[in-house]
């Protein structure tokens, strides 16, 4: 086997990744050894069982992803990994043990922005370069407007001014009582609610700008949830968490459908783990034919944090002629996108 495959890590917050892809990214393998169930007692993620058990499941993920894919150390050509936006005890790990991988193995090693590793991600198996196109990513830390000219050309059109959506689906899953994190959680009992049940805020859907706000929207549903009081019944928690998701659904298309207006982007993109939610899959496939656009969709299994993604941008940015990271590159917590 020619030594071209990408082995890539991704360990910027609890879960631990693993994945190696061909030499255009599309992957051959992609596992995840995840630490929900570690963190979900705590009701968000502690930060130093996320490093201390990246650091032991790391090692072992990596020798059996290589087994499952049936590839040798010296078949890999390319070593990759997160090096920001994150925490900085976990990114630690993922890029400590790339840069030693790459070093050891005499390979180029690319440092990888996990926002980057979303929004290429519903190019995954696509095929060809990455298209002029706006793309939306929504995730736990982040909610980003991108115009994106190709691979490495990223310019920010607007982003949330306090808290990200998935965050705000976290926090409220918390505070009605919902398994962690709150997003799937919400969006399981939001199936069988009214999404007109309740009025919740759209805050700066009317702006005139990108931007976003979903610390309104949580202050609104903390008023509803002390009004139904202790135990509201299930059809009142589903019509919550329906018209709750809905309130942040409405916002999102709105937002991309202004961006796309704005750049005359024919083709949008959205990614990051609240991409998996179904209502808001719909919700964009459907203003996307009205408004005669194209979506491409991140796979859900490319929406969360996974190594895939990572090993795909480290692919993508190869073929684009970037060069490779120096190995003295350091890890950025707070590492921006554009
Ligand atoms: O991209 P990701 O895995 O991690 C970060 O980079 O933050 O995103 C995690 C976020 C969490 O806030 C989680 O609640 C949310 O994605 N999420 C969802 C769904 N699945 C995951 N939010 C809404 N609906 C879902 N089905
Ligand atoms: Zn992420």
């Amino acid at each position: 086997m020619a030594a071209d495959l990408v082995l890539a890590i991704e360990t910027s917050c609890d879960e631990t990744a693993v994945a190696i892809a061909d030499a255009d990214g599309n992957p051959l393998v992609s596992r995840i050894a995840s630490q929900i169930a570690i963190h979900a007692p705590y009701g968000g993620v502690v930060p130093e069982l996320a490093s201390r058990n990246h650091s032991a499941d790391l090692r072992p993920l990596i020798d059996s992803v290589l087994r499952e894919a049936g590839v040798a150390m010296h078949d890999i050509g390319l070593v990759a990994a997160t090096s920001g936006p994150g925490l900085a005890s976990s990114l630690l790990i993922g890029d400590t043990t790339a840069k030693a991988l790459a070093v050891g193995l005499g390979r180029p090693f690319y440092s990888i922005n996990h926002m980057e590793g979303h929004l290429l991600s519903p190019f995954i198996g696509r095929g060809g370069e990455v298209e002029p196109h706006v793309a939306l990513i929504v995730s736990g830390g982040h909610t980003l407007l991108i115009a994106v000219e190709g691979t490495g050309r990223y310019r920010l059109l607007g982003s949330t001014k306090d808290d990200a959506a998935g965050e705000a689906f976290d926090k409220v899953g918390k505070m009605l009582g919902l398994p962690y994190p709150g997003g799937p959680s919400i969006a399981k009992l939001a199936e069988s609610g009214r999404v007109d049940a309740f009025d919740f805020p759209r805050s700066m859907i009317n702006s005139g700008d990108l931007d976003f706000s979903f610390s309104g929207l949580k202050t609104s549903a903390l008023h509803l949830r002390a009004r139904l009081g202790d135990r509201p019944v299930a059809a009142e928690l589903a019509d919550f968490c329906a018209s709750f998701q809905e309130a942040i659904v409405d916002v999102l298309v709105a937002k991309l459908l202004g961006a796309a207006a704005r750049t005359g982007a024919r083709l949008v993109s959205v990614s990051g783990g609240v991409s998996c939610n179904l209502r808001l899959r719909e919700r964009i496939r459907a203003a996307c034919e009205s408004a005669g656009l194209e979506p491409a969709l991140a796979a859900t299994a490319y929406s969360t944090d996974n190594a895939a993604m990572i090993a795909f941008a480290a692919a993508s940015r190869r073929r684009a002629g970037i060069p490779p990271s120096p190995l003295n590159a350091d890890i950025d917590p707070n590492l921006k996108l554009a």
